[in-house]
């Protein structure tokens, strides 16, 4: 790894996120060009490396292009783009088995011939086994493969602790062109402008603005909100989806239990040890995730219940220790032997289906500004992501970004000495943010989104969320104006802003679809809104 990068004021790409779409990408540009990652924690500080169940792809010989893409489409509610699905399923094969060559250690069985093969799991959605996984830890395996292919790659530097605030902005021809970054270097409080021919938005989702969420802290909407101040399109932010088994415990902090437990065989039960599920959908524990989230929430509503349980009892002890070691171990340390007890779950928030919007080679609206993974929205996944089929889309739209930057590399670096303009997101003043306000901002948001804006909406709650939302950001605005530039002061006014775009979004469609049910408007209508909710500066 080369520092030289670093110090230079200009690379070929800079990359804004150290997940598995930022990694993709740098891997393809940093082969032959200055590529720099910017990454606000630890490099592998990210959703990626929390990821459990796998990635879906299609692999078997009773599996098939056309099942995979059905089951995308159906899971989606009538929004899917059909041409972003086809290029993911297409192209899925192809960048896991770059994974596999790169050395990514995938569970594996022997059948009864003795050949060996990757062993495929079920999830909730999917018509075949085709969720490629590491046992439950798939997405640390997918970082740990991806960081280390990045460790001999001469032009490619990684900076750590650098908070990204804002895009830095140029004219160029009388049109707004994306030239680079501002980020704040978290250990010496100092704002750098890093400049770049091309940039990726690679920043992840944005669960932590919900109270309950399976998302790590990192997950605050950062790119969603610079690419608004910039002037992006950002497409379907009411589809937040809520994944129906977050551990319920005082300790727990939202930990996920993957939907591939249910594809095991795990049971959902009421309090009451009965089934529920059949009641909702053919398909019953291993429905879409909508269907099964707004069951839970329906259940616990009509029996006054705080969760639900899952039940794995039946399963043998050895086979649940080795297929699932991290939520067997965690269950435990927290008192609870899943081999003798149901699980207790509910449903947290956990994806962003919308966010920035691209086209099929991950270029935004704004020339020079590329985005992949979650912070975006290709089309794939329409009201409702398919499981495990979100690692597929970083690696898959990660990588077709990274083939058109290169593309069109020396017309961008014909640019180089435009000037950024500087940015409004960075006036800020000279006294220490109080933590303990920030803090109280924070819950407050939190709790108004959990409230208002969650599974199940109405129009009454999402106006009142609105109001509440609006002060909220009333006051970190001042907060920002008399406060020293702070990583997580500015992650709550992006919150903010993310969950104004989430709210709006919410509020403009007026039916229920998919991650999007409102009980004022409880049918679906595809007259009138069989469209994406596009919102602009
Ligand atoms: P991330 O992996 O989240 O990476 C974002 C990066 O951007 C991080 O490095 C972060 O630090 C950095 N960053 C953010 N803001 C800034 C900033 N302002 N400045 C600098 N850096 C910044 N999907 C599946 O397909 N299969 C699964 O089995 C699965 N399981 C999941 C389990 C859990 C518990 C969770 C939370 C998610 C799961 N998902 C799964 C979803 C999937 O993990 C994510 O959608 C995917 O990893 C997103 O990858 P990404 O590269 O877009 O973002
Ligand atoms: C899980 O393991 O249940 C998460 C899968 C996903 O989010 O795609």
């Amino acid at each position: 790894m080369n520092t030289d990068a670093v110090s230079a004021d200009y690379v070929d790409f800079l990359v804004i996120g150290s997940g598995i779409a930022g990694l993709t990408f740098a891997l393809q540009t940093a082969q032959r060009h200055s590529t720099l990652i910017l990454t606000k924690k630890d490099r592998a500080e990210s959703n990626t490396n929390y990821a459990q169940g796998g990635v879906a792809a299609v692999l078997s010989d009773d599996d098939s292009f056309t099942l995979h893409i059905e089951d995308t489409l159906r899971a989606g509610a009538g929004l899917c783009h059909e041409d972003a699905v086809d290029v993911l399923v297409h192209e899925g094969k192809e960048r896991v088995e770059d994974l596999i060559r790169l050395g990514a250690q995938f569970s594996t069985e022997t059948d009864p011939d003795g050949r060996t093969h990757l062993s495929l799991g079920r999830e909730g959605g999917h018509s075949r086994n085709r969720i490629v996984h590491a046992v439950d830890r798939t997405g640390w395996e997918c970082e740990r493969t991806l960081l280390a292919a990045t460790r001999d790659l001469e032009n490619l530097s990684i900076l750590e602790h650098f908070f990204v605030i804002d895009l830095a902005m140029c004219e160029a021809d009388g049109t707004p062109r994306c030239t680079g970054a501002y980020a704040l270097d978290t250990a010496t409080g100092e704002i750098r402008l890093f400049r770049a021919g091309a940039v990726l938005l690679a920043t992840g989702g944005c669960g932590q603005v919900y109270l309950h969420t399976t998302n790590p802290a990192i997950a605050t909407g950062d790119g969603v909100a610079m690419a608004w101040n910039a002037g992006a399109a950002i497409a379907n932010m009411e589809f937040i989806q809520f994944h129906p088994t977050a551990l319920y415990h005082p300790e727990g902090h939202s930990f996920l239990i993957s939907e591939a437990v249910r594809g095991e065989g795990g049971i959902l039960r009421a309090s009451d040890g009965s089934t529920f599920m059949e009641n909702y959908h053919p398909m019953g524990a291993l429905a879409p995730r909508d269907i099964v989230a707004r069951a839970i929430h329906a259940e616990r509503l009509k029996r006054g219940d705080p969760c639900v349980y899952l039940d794995v009892t039946h399963l043998d002890r050895e086979f649940l220790k080795n297929r699932f070691p991290t939520i067997f171990e965690r269950c435990l340390s927290l008192g609870i032997d899943i081999s003798r007890e149901p699980i207790p779950v509910v449903p947290a928030a956990h994806y962003a289906c919308g966010g920035v919007q691209t086209d099929l080679q991950g270029r935004t609206c704004i020339p020079g500004l590329y985005a992949a993974g979650e912070v975006t929205c290709t089309g794939v996944h329409g009201a409702n992501r398919l499981a495990s089929n979100s690692l597929l889309e970083a690696m898959v739209f990660g990588y077709r970004a990274a083939k058109d930057a290169l593309a069109n590399l020396s017309a961008a670096n014909e640019l180089r000495h435009d000037v950024a303009a500087p940015s409004d997101a960075l006036l800020f003043g000279g006294e220490p943010a109080p933590r303990s306000e920030i803090r109280r901002l924070q819950t407050a948001l939190k709790a108004c989104m959990n409230d208002n804006a969650g599974i199940v909406r109405n129009d009454r709650d999402l106006t009142k969320a609105e109001e509440i939302v609006e002060e909220i950001q009333r006051q970190i605005d001042a907060l920002l104006r008399r406060s020293v530039p702070a990583a997580d002061l500015i992650e709550l006014r992006n919150m903010a802003l993310v969950s104004r775009l989430i709210i709006r979004s919410a509020r403009l469609r007026k039916e229920s679809r998919g991650l999007h049910y409102s009980t004022d408007y409880p049918e679906r209508d595809d007259v009138h809104w069989k469209r994406d909710t596009v919102l602009s500066r």
